[in-house]
């Protein structure tokens, strides 16, 4: 089968001739999402969230461990009442009034305003942060490893110090001549909790979860579930498959 003989000279990124990539948005709105579950049919805009602004200062694991967000845009039952409540945007430390603008009226704006590049003109606090092209144009495993950030790693529940892990597990591509994709749990464990991915993503003994093809991670299943719209996106082959060219 010459298929990826073929792909190997055929070059890749976003005018590859076998996948289709989600269309890019620009680096700073990569990552920024319209929630709009709810808003829109009670009569406000849909709230703007920009993942760069707050990766800056939260990991992962706090939002999507602690706080209960789902890693799907408009599936997290989310209601101005749970907010004010003190759960999710208003909990304790974040939109409370206190640490940063809460849920009074003046501020009903700065959420619900409909506007997916809010806070773009922040981005340029970002150019001295390591670049890389695609994705937010930064590469966020290099700066948060040189220091540059230092996101908090929980707010109320601490990761378990007794579990680290760091093994980098070689995934061999099931096509002949394709190099292996690698995953280093050291880039994740460092922003994500080991429940973001165990179980529900990949089983915990290598090599026994199916069919990982490109064709799945582009429909968003496995490592496309983050590698398509927050962290870099699926066309920066190298970065998984360091053999390809
Ligand atoms: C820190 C961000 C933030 C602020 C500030 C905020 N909201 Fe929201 N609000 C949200 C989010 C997120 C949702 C869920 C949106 C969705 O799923 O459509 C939401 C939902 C809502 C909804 C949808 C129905 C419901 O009750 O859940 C209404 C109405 C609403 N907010 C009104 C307001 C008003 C009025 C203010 C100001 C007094 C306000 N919000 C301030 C983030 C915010
Ligand atoms: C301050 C909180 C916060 C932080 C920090 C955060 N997220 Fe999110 N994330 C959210 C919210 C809120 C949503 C939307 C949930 C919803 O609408 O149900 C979301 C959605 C997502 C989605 C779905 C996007 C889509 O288009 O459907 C992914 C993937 C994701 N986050 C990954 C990450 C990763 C990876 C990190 C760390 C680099 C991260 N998030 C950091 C709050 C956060
Ligand atoms: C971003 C997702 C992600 C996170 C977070 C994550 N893992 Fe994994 N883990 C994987 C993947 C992918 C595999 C390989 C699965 C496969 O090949 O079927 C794996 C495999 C494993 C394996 C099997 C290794 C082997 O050689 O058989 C163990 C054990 C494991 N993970 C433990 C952990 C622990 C402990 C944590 C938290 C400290 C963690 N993982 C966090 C994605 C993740
Ligand atoms: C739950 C979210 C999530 C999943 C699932 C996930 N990743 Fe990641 N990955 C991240 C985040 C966040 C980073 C930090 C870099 C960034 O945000 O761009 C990262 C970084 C990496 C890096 C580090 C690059 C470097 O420069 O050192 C590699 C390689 C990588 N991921 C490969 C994979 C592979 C392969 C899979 C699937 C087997 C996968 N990831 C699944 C969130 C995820
Ligand atoms: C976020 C990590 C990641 C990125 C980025 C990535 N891949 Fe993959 N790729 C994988 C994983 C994981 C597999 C499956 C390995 C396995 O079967 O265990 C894979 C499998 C493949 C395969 C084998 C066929 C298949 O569908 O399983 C080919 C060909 C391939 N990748 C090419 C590419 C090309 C070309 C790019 C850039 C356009 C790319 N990959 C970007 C992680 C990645």
């Amino acid at each position: 089968m010459c298929l990826p003989l073929l792909l190997l000279t055929a070059g890749y990124g976003a005018d590859n001739p076998w996948w289709t990539f989600p269309d890019a948005p620009p680096p700073e709105e990569y990552g920024n999402l319209l929630i709009n579950r709810t808003s829109e049919k009670n009569g406000v805009k849909a709230a703007t969230f920009s993942h760069w602004i707050h990766r800056l200062k939260y990991s992962c694991r706090v939002c999507h461990f602690e706080l209960e967000f789902n890693m799907k845009a408009n599936t997290t039952e989310i209601t101005e009442e749970e907010n004010r409540a003190g759960r999710y945007c208003g909990t304790s430390g974040c939109h409370d009034g206190k640490a940063s603008f809460g849920h009074d009226k003046p501020d009903c704006d700065k959420c619900h305003n409909g506007n997916r590049g809010y806070g773009k003109e922040k981005f340029s606090n970002l150019s001295a942060f390591p670049r890389r092209e695609l994705g937010n144009g930064v590469d966020w495993t290099k700066a948060l490893r040189k220091g540059l950030m230092s996101p908090v790693d929980y707010l109320v529940i601490k990761p378990s110090s007794d579990i680290s892990f760091d093994k980098r597990i070689k995934l061999e591509a099931e096509w002949n001549n394709i190099p292996p994709a690698f995953f280093p749990h050291k880039a994740h464990v460092a922003v994500l909790d080991c429940n973001n991915c165990h179980p529900d993503i990949f089983n915990i003994k290598k090599k026994t979860t199916k069919h990982f093809s490109m064709e799945l991670n582009l429909k968003g299943e496995y490592c496309g579930v983050c590698h398509l719209t927050v962290a870099f996106p699926m066309n920066d082959c190298k970065r998984c498959h360091p053999g390809i060219q």
